[in-house]
């Protein structure tokens, strides 16, 4: 399979596989299952500008909805880390006469409430109108659109020019990269900055974390890819942080090119993304058949502990629990449920493998033998929270970097 780079019209070479998928996010209600929507999930890497990106291109519409289920503060982790956020945008770039912040894809606004609360003039761009109105709820103004460059034309035409861009999980999402780029050459201030975090490719390859692969997962960023992205939008890439969050995420930082100092961290995470083989097919190769020994490994693990009678449930339903569990055929025969804290999720099923969603108290009430953690990047919060689980002698199987029991 081959497809042009979204970015840079280079060719993609699919090189992992992972056969046909629902959509990550889709939960669909019991009874609503019978036409669930399917594509293959291939995933390749530009022979020009090293971009990773999905082959197959799932319309945005189907993807962000009025029903979007996602919660970007369902964590206690993740809503201190994004208020952290605001915080710092506050205390440095938002310090000027009458500042103006725009976040992308600002769901249920945890980061942009501490911004409204400061009185600094703000705007969310979020389409998914549940998160949206959740926002609202807490005084965080919304534009309910998806971002591109007649959007920014129009926040720039309205409101002036934008001194932090933001996005956080959402940029790597969005199929029109090319359009979101020049979007932000035009809405930033000469002296702006447009900061965003994704999950990072480095950390996926090292972790084997194959679940990060979902159809809401346009592309998974490098620095090196951001970088040539950048430039070909008159933008520069002038810092990069790696980040803990969601696994292993990169925070990139660009500006308007050539109007800021350039981070030495750049030049060292470059050389260690070149190290590491980051832009070469053969590395994604082996990654794929990384994912085909885990795959493998777990499901042999989770059919042998069902075969000694062993109870076995879930915990955590984020999108990447459908990734993992249609690639392994995993299904309610040996996961009879999953719990999560997301009250839009429960009562729902996974898709694909329809493992119904229940809330955490299910878990709690009738402690299983072995839970499967799902969320595995929160799982220092959820074993904590679940310590009585472990003390009855409850153990966690997790599935990255390998299959392991704790
Ligand atoms: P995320 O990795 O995309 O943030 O999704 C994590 C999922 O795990 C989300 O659906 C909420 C759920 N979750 C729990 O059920 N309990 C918890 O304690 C935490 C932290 C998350
Ligand atoms: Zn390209």
């Amino acid at each position: 399979m081959h497809n042009p780079c979204r970015i840079c019209g280079g060719t993609v070479k699919g090189s992992i596989d992972l056969g046909r998928h629902p959509r990550g996010n889709a939960f669909p209600r019991p009874g609503e299952t019978a036409d669930e929507f399917f594509y293959r999930l291939v995933v390749g890497m530009c022979d020009v500008c090293t971009m990773v990106q999905l082959l197959e291109d799932i319309p945005q519409e189907v993807r962000y909805h009025d029903e979007y289920p996602y919660h970007a503060s369902g964590s206690a982790i993740h809503r201190r880390h994004f208020e952290e956020i605001a915080q710092g945008f506050l205390d440095t770039e938002l310090t000027g006469p009458d500042p103006f912040a725009v976040e992308i894809g600002s769901n249920d606004g945890v980061m942009l409430a501490r911004i409204a609360r400061a009185g600094v003039r703000h705007l969310g761009v979020e389409p998914s109108r549940q998160v949206a109105e959740m926002s609202r709820a807490k005084g965080v103004r919304v534009l309910p659109e998806f971002f591109d460059e007649g959007t920014a034309e129009r926040i720039r035409a309205e409101h002036g020019p934008a001194d932090v861009m933001f996005g956080a999980n959402v940029i790597a999402h969005i199929s029109h990269l090319a359009s979101v780029l020049r979007g932000a050459a035009l809405l930033l201030a000469r002296t702006g900055v447009f900061v965003f975090e994704e999950p990072y490719l480095g950390s996926v390859v090292e972790k084997t974390a194959f679940d990060i692969l979902y159809d809401e997962h346009s592309f998974v960023f490098s620095v090196r890819a951001i970088q040539a992205a950048a430039e070909r939008f008159g933008l520069e890439l002038v810092d990069a942080r790696p980040m803990e969050i969601h696994g292993g995420s990169m925070r990139y930082t660009l500006a308007p090119a050539g109007a800021r100092p350039v981070s030495p961290r750049v030049g060292e995470l470059l050389e260690k993304e070149a190290a590491q083989g980051l832009g070469e097919h053969a590395t994604l190769e082996e990654f794929a058949r990384r994912a085909r020994t885990v795959r493998d490994d777990l499901t042999a693990l989770v059919r042998d502990l069902h075969a000694q009678g062993k109870r076995i449930v879930g915990y955590g339903a984020p999108a990447k629990i459908t990734t993992v569990t249609n690639y392994c055929g995993i299904g309610p025969d040996l996961i009879p449920f999953v719990c999560d804290s997301t009250p839009s999720k429960q009562g729902r099923l996974v898709a694909g493998t329809h493992i119904p969603v229940r809330a955490p108290e299910a878990f709690s009430a009738d402690h299983p033998d072995y839970a499967l953690l799902f969320a595995w990047n929160h799982a220092e919060e959820i074993m904590a929270k679940e310590r009585e689980f472990a003390e009855r002698g409850g153990r966690w199987i997790l599935y990255v970097p390998d299959v392991h029991i704790v």
